[in-house]
This record gives structure tokens, sequence and C-alpha cells, in this order.
């Protein structure tokens, strides 16, 4: 009998899971990395999926999701197949159908990191197995996971919570925050220059989730208006990969949405300040807010790994966690 509602299914966006669902996570990834923290070695030996294994396609550049997914594969006992460079996965233009209806045969679930949403939703089509998005052009979910993890952790709640995003609101952070607020309830405000707002179809289907939690998500050009009470303030990179060639006209028009002390003084008191890393540090926020005991960006981090641990968890198991 399967009793796990995540057991086999996709994760390429927020959206994809209930808010119920999404809790399950977060909860079973607390417990992991309790139980990782309190007694190593009992950890070990509950890892449940020896046998198995998981590959790790990573269409772009990345640290954090590569390291932190390798080692959450390895405390689940299962074997974690990297391909990352320009002669493994997709490189001779094999189609994704072959692509993938190969690797299942193989592995028992694919983490991958590509461009287009469409593409890993085509990927995801011809897979039978669970497919997990490490990063697209359109959303970052997995990051999502840590970082409403790390607010959770932080405030004991997500529900009513304001949280600020200052700067690229087209980008696969803004996108994935305004789902997730508007899954758990939460007040969000985008602030972002004109031209560079969230997606308008992402927007809505944001908006009609916030409909039945009562969150609310406001898109605005003032950095003020989003930082003014708000007790998460979250930046990232003006410049996302594939961008790069945009650097210095961005960072032109993203200046006035830089991070700094004094624009931190706008927020709650007992705000914190997220990134997802990679920072640039000096262009979308400064090293002062970076360093700052309200920064929790190494707490982030390190919660990809036990996110992503309990993920996995669920959607490659019948049974519910311990
Ligand atoms: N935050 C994040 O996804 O980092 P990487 O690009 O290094 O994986
Ligand atoms: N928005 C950034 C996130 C990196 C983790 C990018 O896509 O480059």
């Amino acid at each position: 009998m399967i009793d796990n509602p995540l057991y086999g299914r996709d994760y390429l966006r927020m959206l994809d899971l209930t808010v119920q669902e999404l809790q399950l996570v977060l909860d079973t990834a607390a417990a992991f990395k309790n139980r990782w923290a309190s007694d190593p070695i009992s950890a070990q030996q509950q890892a449940p999926f020896t046998g198995q294994a998981v590959a790790i396609i990573m269409e772009k550049p990345s640290l954090r999701t590569r390291v932190s997914f390798e080692r959450a594969v390895e405390r689940l006992g299962a074997q974690a197949i990297v391909m990352s460079d320009t002669t493994s996965a997709f490189s001779r233009g094999e189609s994704l159908q072959d692509t993938m209806l190969v690797l299942e045969r193989y592995v028992d679930a694919l983490v991958i990191r590509s461009f287009d949403q469409s593409r890993i939703q085509e990927m995801a089509d011809w897979a039978t197995i669970p497919v997990v998005n490490a990063l697209t052009d359109a959303f970052h979910p997995c990051q999502g996971l840590a970082d409403f993890m790390t607010i959770q952790e932080c405030f004991g709640q997500l529900k009513g919570l304001k949280l600020a995003y200052l700067g690229d609101g087209a980008n696969n952070m803004a996108h994935t925050y305004l789902e997730g607020a508007a899954l758990f309830g939460m007040q969000a405000v985008i602030a972002a220059p004109a031209g560079y707002q969230p997606d308008p179809q992402y927007l809505s289907d944001a908006q009609a989730s916030a409909a039945q939690t009562g969150a609310e998500l406001i898109v605005c050009e003032s950095p003020e208006e989003a930082l003014a009470g708000a007790n998460v303030v979250i930046t990232d990179s003006w410049a996302s990969m594939g961008f790069e060639a945009e650097h210095a006209k961005r960072v032109e028009v993203f200046r006035p949405y830089q991070v700094s002390m004094e624009s931190f003084k706008l927020a709650a008191e007992g705000a914190i300040f997220l990134h997802c890393l990679p920072a640039h540090r000096g262009e979308e926020v400064l090293d002062e807010v970076m360093d700052a005991g309200f920064s929790r960006i190494y707490d982030e981090a390190e919660n990809r790994m036990h996110a992503q641990q309990a993920l996995l968890y669920l959607l490659m198991s019948k049974e519910m966690p311990a």
C-alpha cells in the first residue's frame, strides 16, 4: 500500500505541491537535520535506498545544488551519478525522448538543471521516474524549499510574515518566492524596475493560489515599499546565468535595489536576510549585510541538503518517513 502522497511525483515548481505536501517536505527536512546532528551513526544506518541511484544532470554551472544533492543522495544510501561536463547527457544532440527513456532504465530519479521550463517539462513528460528541477530560467523550487525552511526555523511559522524581494523580478528566484509565499499564506512584495518584473503568467498562477490561502502578492518598483516592515529581505544576482552579456546594463538599472545596511533598516525588528548565492558582493548586496548577524545565508545553503534529502525520500519511497 502507498501511503505517501508524493511517491513517484515530479517537482518542477513549488505549485506542483499543495501546501500540506510542502509542509511535509519541510517537516521531514527538519527531522532529518536534527537526526544527523544528534545521532549521525543511527542516521547513517537508516539510509533506506541502498542499491538505488539518482542521476544529477547539470546543463548550467553549480556549486551548492550539485554538492548538496550529492550529499543528500549519499545520506539516503543511494548512488549519485553526476553529469555536468560537456561529454555527457545531451552533448551529442540526442533527443530528450531517447535520453530520458534510457536513463530511467539505470536510475530511480533524475535531478536536472536546465534552461526553459518547457525543456524540463518535456523531460518529465518522457520519464516515468521522478524528475526534480534543480533550476531553470523560470524557477528554482529546491532553493525555495531551503529558503522557506530557513524562514520557518527563524520565526517558527511562515503564515502572515512579510517577504521582500529586491532586484530582478523576472528571474527564477522571484517566481519561486511568489509561488512559495502564495502557498504558505505570506505577504510577498517584489520590487523590480519596469521591464524586469515577473512573468505575467507565473504571477497569475501564484495569484490563483494566493486567493485560496489568504496570501498577498504585490509587484512594485519601489524598494522602500517592499522593505517597509519586512520580516525577510531577499535579493539575488542582477544577471542570472544566461544573462551575463547584459551585466553592465543591468548594474545601472538595478543599482537602486542594492541591499545595504541603510536600506535594511526599513525592515521589521528581528528581520533576516537571505540570498540563494552565488552573491556578487558590492552589487546587489553589500558585505555589511551579507556578514551581519541577521544574515542567514549559510544556514540557507546548508538547508539545501536537508530539504533535498527530504524531497528525494518522499518522491522515492512508498512509505512515509519513520
Ligand atoms: N543557489 C544555488 O543554486 O547555487 P548553485 O548555482 O551554486 O548550485
Ligand atoms: N538567479 C540565479 C540563481 C542562481 C542559483 C541564476 O539563475 O543564475
